[in-house]
Parts: structure tokens; sequence; C-alpha cells
């Protein structure tokens, strides 16, 4: 028995009387995905290779060797000539081939004190790192766009719908802001996430340490992380981290499709609320007439994949006893569509907000439908003195007469509207209109444009 593998054999085939078929080679093989973390694996290797080199573990000439070789890999990667090898099972083997291939046996002693359970554990945080840094400045991309468009419709006034129906006048502007908050609190969950990602299995090896003296400390420093993870068996076992990811992409994906579904809406010729611009659009083959609005169609709908990815990787981990397992291998795949999904939805729909054509007429015209200043006549009456609950009952009664005259609160005559409270005075027609309606709702949170400015204000201040 020689000391040395044949060629072809794997890095773990020693112990094997006979070589993987085909199918299983396939089956088993994770480097067509995760090849995407080439650059986090590099990194990782090199801040544990300096490592072991400091600690007297690897001759200083090794990581010398190790240095020079990784770089020539890295280049051979980012110029597309690396030769990716299903042989070689996943990006760990790959890359740790290649350099033995240049740099000889101090590629082999790269491995040292290491496993590719805390190997792999560590790319995918150092992945997820960066995409989170990228996430937040999608996410306050978007919210810039929004307050743009809310900063020019702070006064423009459109029914406000519950149950989809009329409910109150609020302006644009005001609505706009409303998804402001939740992308806000989409990044603050992000950041959040982040500071749990940001934790460096390294050290664990396979799952109970190593008997090598190593540096965590060091490693976790050179690669950037807050800290180690504190116990081995969790830092190669559990994908929390990247549940807690999908948990917070699903809900920017919540906010990017009920936002999706108004603008469907708001541009259906039913409402004609706005328009979208025609690079955010398509045709129909048959119907010559049509302009669909594919992109929010579309958001709506890929939310259905981020939700079913949080689900997959929920479902991956819940049996699994401790340490490592390989069902971990199929976290892959759902976390990058996650993130792929996220970062071209938001960067679209920043790209798409200030193309929306406001119809400020047609949101006008909805307003003189519903009465939607019945709850302004109500809070006037209650500061006349009149209870709330008859109050209301009274503005119930002034509703069905307009409805039975086929006309709008404000259209009624003082003497009619005198029948239904002796309470109401000339003063009352200020308050009827959207104008008055809006600008009485004028408290922080409230639709009064001057409010919704000063939210302007301050989230020009924030982002
Ligand atoms: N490709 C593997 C993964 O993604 C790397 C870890 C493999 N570890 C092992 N003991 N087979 O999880």
């Amino acid at each position: 028995m020689s000391d040395s593998p044949s060629p072809a054999s794997k890095a773990w085939s020693g112990r094997f009387s006979e070589p993987v078929s085909d199918l299983v080679k396939r089956y088993t093989a994770s480097v067509f995905f995760d090849k995407r973390m080439a650059v986090q694996d590099i990194c990782g290797s090199l801040a544990h290779a300096k490592m072991l080199a400091r600690q007297g573990i690897i001759a200083a000439d090794d990581f010398a060797a190790i240095e020079r070789g990784m770089a020539q890999v890295a280049t051979e990667i980012e110029a597309g000539s690396f030769n990716w090898n299903l042989d070689d099972e996943d990006v760990h083997l790959n890359i740790e081939k290649r350099l033995t291939a240049l740099i000889g046996d101090a590629g082999k002693r790269l491995h040292t004190g290491r496993s590719r359970n805390d190997q792999v554990a560590t790319d995918i945080r150092l992945w997820l790192r960066d995409t989170l840094d990228t996430l937040d400045g999608l996410l306050a991309d978007l919210m810039r766009a929004l307050v743009d468009l809310a900063e020019q419709h702070a006064s423009t006034p459109l029914p406000g719908f519950t149950h989809l129906q009329v409910a109150q006048p609020v302006t644009f502007g005001h609505h706009l802001l409303a998804y402001v908050e939740m992308l806000a609190r989409d990044r603050e969950r992000f950041v959040d996430a982040r500071r749990r990602v940001n934790r460096l299995p390294l050290g664990a090896a396979a799952l109970a340490g190593t008997t090598f003296p190593i540096d965590r400390a060091f490693v976790a420093q050179e690669l950037g992380f807050d800290g180690v993870c504190a116990n081995s068996l969790d830092a190669v076992s559990d994908r929390d981290f990247a549940i807690e990811f999908c948990a917070a992409a699903s809900l920017v994906m919540v906010h990017v499709s009920r936002f999706s579904e108004e603008l469907i809406l708001w541009m259906s010729p039913r409402v004609g609320f706005i328009d979208l611009a025609d690079r955010f659009c398509t045709g129909s083959s048959i119907m010559p007439q049509k302009k669909n609005p594919d992109v929010p169609e579309l958001a709506r709908g890929k939310s259905g994949r981020v939700f079913g990815h949080l689900m997959g990787l929920l479902t991956l981990m819940k049996g699994q006893p401790l340490a490592y397992n390989k069902d971990n291998q199929e976290d892959k795949e759902p976390l990058f569509d996650t993130a792929d999904t996220l970062v071209d939805t938001l960067r679209i729909f920043a790209d798409l907000v200030p193309g929306i054509r406001v119809k400020p007429e047609a949101m006008a015209a909805a307003l003189r439908h519903g009465y939607a200043t019945a709850t302004d006549l109500a809070d006037y009456l209650v500061k006349k003195g009149l209870p709330f609950r008859d109050a209301h009952e009274a503005v119930a009664r002034a509703v069905r007469a307009a409805e039975a005259k086929g006309c709008d609160l404000a259209d009624l005559s003082l003497v009619e509207l005198q029948d239904f409270s002796s309470l109401i005075g000339e003063d009352i027609f200020g308050v009827l209109t959207v104008e008055g309606s809006l600008a009485a709702r004028d408290h922080v949170g409230g639709t009064a444009p001057a409010q919704v400015k000063a939210a302007i204000a301050r989230w020009r201040t924030r982002l």
C-alpha cells in the first residue's frame, strides 16, 4: 500500500474499496452551486493558514506557498479558466485540489486542524454577511425612491381603504410612507440577523474541536467576525442564521407583494390611479390594447418561492441530531435563491418607483364616491357635544339620505344636514372637504400634509 492516493481518487476515498457510482456522485456533489462561495472559501482558508503558521502548526514557508497558490487559484476562478470538477464534490475540495496541484505538500497541510464541516459553515456565514450588506443598501435605495415620490405627493389626496371600501381620505405621500416604515423594519431585521451570522465556526473542526493549539480569536479577527461560535457542536450543525435570514427575507417579500398588489390594482383601468413606465410592462400577443403590470405581478408571485425556501430550511433542520449531517448541504440553493430573488426584486423596484405616473384627478374622482368624510362629520358633532355613538348614528342617517339622492355629503344643503342634527352649522362645509379632512389629522403618524412633510424630513436625515 502506498501513502499517496491514486490521482483520480477522492479526498476521503482511502477507506473505500469501490468508487461511488456516477449517479451517487452527482447526487452528493454540491460544486455546481457552492462554487459561488469560492471567494469566501479562499478568504477563510487564508485566515486559517495564517493562524496555523503563527501558531507554529505549519511552517512559514508553507503559508507563503499557500498564499501564492491561492492567489493563482483566485485568478483562475475569476478569469473563468478554473476547471470545476464533479469528482471533487464541492467548492472546498476543488480549491484544495487545485492548490495542491500548484504548490504540492503545503497545499495538503492547509486542512490541518479543520474540517469541511466548520469550513462550509464559515463560508456560508461570510457569504451571507456580504449579501446582508448588499441588501441593506438596496433596501435603502428603494426607501429613498419611495420617499422621493412621497415628497411629490405629500398633499395629493386619494381614498384610504379598509375592507377595500372607501374609508377616509389620505394623501398618496402618506400611503407610500407606510411602505417606507415596513422596509425600515425589514432593514432592522437584517441588521439584527447579521449580528448572529457574524460569528466564526472555524475551530470547531468536524464537531468536537481540534487537538492543535489553534487561535480562534485571531481567525475571527482576520475575517471580520465579531467573535467565535462558543460551542463546536452548535457551530457545525445549526443553520438557524440561514433560516432567520429567509424569515426576514420572507417579510420583505410580503411587503413587496402587498405593494405590488396595490400597483396592479391602481393600474387597472377600473381604478386608474397610476400608470407604470412602459419598461416595466408587457403587452399581450392576442389583445392589442393590453399593457400588463408584469413586474409587480412577478414580484407578488416570487414571494411564493421565498416563503417556500423558508419552509424548506425549517424542515431541513428540524429532525437533525447533532452535529453535522449531509442534509445541511441542502441549505445553499434555497439560501442563494432567496438572496438572488431579493436582490433582483429590490433593484427593479428602486427603478420602478420613480417611473410611477400618478394620476391625481382619478384619485380625486374616486374620493367623490364613498362618503370618505363621514367620520369627519361624526367627529364634528362630538366636538359640539354629542356622544360619539349618537354622532355615528346621525351621520349614518345622513349618508343614507345622500345615497338616496345620489350625491356626496358635502352636496347636501345646510338645512338638509340639520335634519340629522341641530348641532350642524355653516362651519360644517370646511369639515366635509377632502382638504379639511386631511389637514385635521395633524399629529405624529397622521395623514395631514404637514405631518407627511415632517415624516419625509425625518426620513431624509435617516436615509
Ligand atoms: N459540501 C458539504 C456541505 O455543503 C461540505 C461539508 C461536507 N462535510 C462532510 N462531512 N461530508 O455541507
